[in-house]
């Protein structure tokens, strides 16, 4: 935790699944249309409702809905020719045999959040479709065997909610921000509150289903183990279509303790990210501090300030009644201040 200032910049480069074909481009929708049927047992006319042309009034509330660098809200930011919402796995799988085929690249969406826009365009302006996976958002539960399979369109929101619903004993150490979604999140690792006592999200994957390149239904054992290890952190997209994850749910309290404490220049928080630098690292793995650096808008007086976000696995009765208290962890290390929050 110590060399993060926040998860919140955490940003990870991953590199859109590129399709190399020797047809030539097809503007006609239609095709594409037709070739989706062909690989599914969908009507044409349930299809054409899943997909979204610069001609349709969705178009363009489904392309920014998740828009998180306004960089990328111009006239000249490559736009998709088409946007495929999917609602089943032959669906993904068509569209990945059926992209390739008209020469189109496929962009992978699931929550939208990539801060370089890789899931929503093209870097080369290449013609490509966006293949948006948040109708595929379904989060199945196992209380017994603490496991759940999220489909990639879930957020971590969603993830979050299913689990507290079935269990008060059960979490998922993921990232923060509730409508991040699975499929980006997880195949990158995926960093959040409990991460010095679970590790990253990727951590606890326990099998994956993937679509490969042919529009292949590839599993753990089936992939590889290379494979397998690869979307757990280099990003998934490099490799095919993530369609769901198996993860493996942690034990947490029934009663956590959350807070924040804000300290301005003045009231002493460069001491104070001085001392969490020493101390962040050495306290109990229940006991998460992660500081945040902004400038205060201007209202407020301007200047900087120092957010400690805080998640105690425990009660704060415990925390306070010095369980783990950091003055009585650090009593032997006398060249290390006590933290004063
Ligand atoms: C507000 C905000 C808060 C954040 N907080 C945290 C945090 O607390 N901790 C943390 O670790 N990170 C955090 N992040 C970073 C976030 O985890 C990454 O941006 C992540 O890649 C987003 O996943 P997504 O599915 O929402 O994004 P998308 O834009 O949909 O996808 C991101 C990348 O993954 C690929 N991809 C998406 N779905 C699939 C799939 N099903 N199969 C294969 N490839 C796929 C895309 O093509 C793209 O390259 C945050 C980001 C934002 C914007
Ligand atoms: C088309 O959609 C309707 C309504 O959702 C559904 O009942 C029907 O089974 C679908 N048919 C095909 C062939 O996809
Ligand atoms: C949009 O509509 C125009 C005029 O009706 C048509 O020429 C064009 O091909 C359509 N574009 C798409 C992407 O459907
Ligand atoms: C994108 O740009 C348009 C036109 O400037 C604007 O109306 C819209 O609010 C912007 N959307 C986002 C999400 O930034
Ligand atoms: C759990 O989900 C069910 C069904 O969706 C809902 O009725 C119930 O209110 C939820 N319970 C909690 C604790 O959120
Ligand atoms: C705050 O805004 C006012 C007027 O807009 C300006 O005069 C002042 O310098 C600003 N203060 C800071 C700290 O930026």
């Amino acid at each position: 935790m110590a060399s993060s200032s926040s998860a919140l910049l955490l940003c990870l480069l991953f590199i859109s699944l590129a399709t190399t074909t020797g047809h030539s481009y097809s503007s006609s929708n239609e095709a594409f249309l037709q070739c989706l049927h062909l690989h599914t047992k969908t009507s044409t006319k349930n299809l054409s409702k899943l997909l979204h042309t610069p001609n349709t009034t969705s178009y363009s509330s489904i392309l920014l809905f998740s828009l998180v660098n306004t960089r990328f809200n111009t006239s000249s930011t490559p736009k998709p020719l088409l946007i495929f919402t999917p609602t089943h796995e032959s669906h993904i799988q068509a569209s990945v045999i059926c992209s390739k085929s008209h020469g189109l690249s496929l962009r992978v969406r699931s929550g939208g959040h990539d801060y370089e826009g890789l899931s929503s365009r093209s870097q080369d302006h290449q013609p490509f479709i966006i293949l948006d996976l948040t109708n595929v958002n379904s989060v199945t539960v196992d209380v017994d065997l603490a496991t759940a399979w999220v489909q990639a369109g879930a957020t971590l929101g969603d993830v979050y909610y299913q689990v507290a619903n079935k269990s008060a004993t059960l979490g998922f150490p993921a990232g923060v921000c509730p409508s991040v979604g699975v499929g980006g999140h997880i195949s990158g690792g995926g960093m959040g509150t409990m991460v010095r006592k679970y590790g990253l999200a990727a951590d606890n994957v326990l099998d994956v289903r993937l679509v490969d390149v042919h529009g292949r239904i590839l599993d753990k054992d089936s992939m590889g183990e290379d494979l397998f290890w690869a979307i757990r952190g280099g990003g998934a997209a490099s490799f095919g279509v993530v369609l769901s994850w198996k993860l493996r749910l942690v034990p947490v309290p029934s009663t956590v303790t959350v807070f924040t404490i804000t300290k301005k220049a003045e009231d002493g928080a460069i001491e104070l990210i001085n001392k969490w630098q020493y101390i962040a690292d050495k306290l109990p793995e229940e006991l998460y501090i992660e500081v945040v650096i902004q400038t205060v808008a201007n209202g407020s007086g301007g200047g900087v300030e120092a957010l400690f976000n805080c998640l105690f696995l425990g009660k704060s009765s415990q925390l306070l009644q010095g369980q783990v208290d950091p003055e009585n962890f650090f009593r032997n290390e006398q060249s290390i201040p006590p933290l004063l929050i």
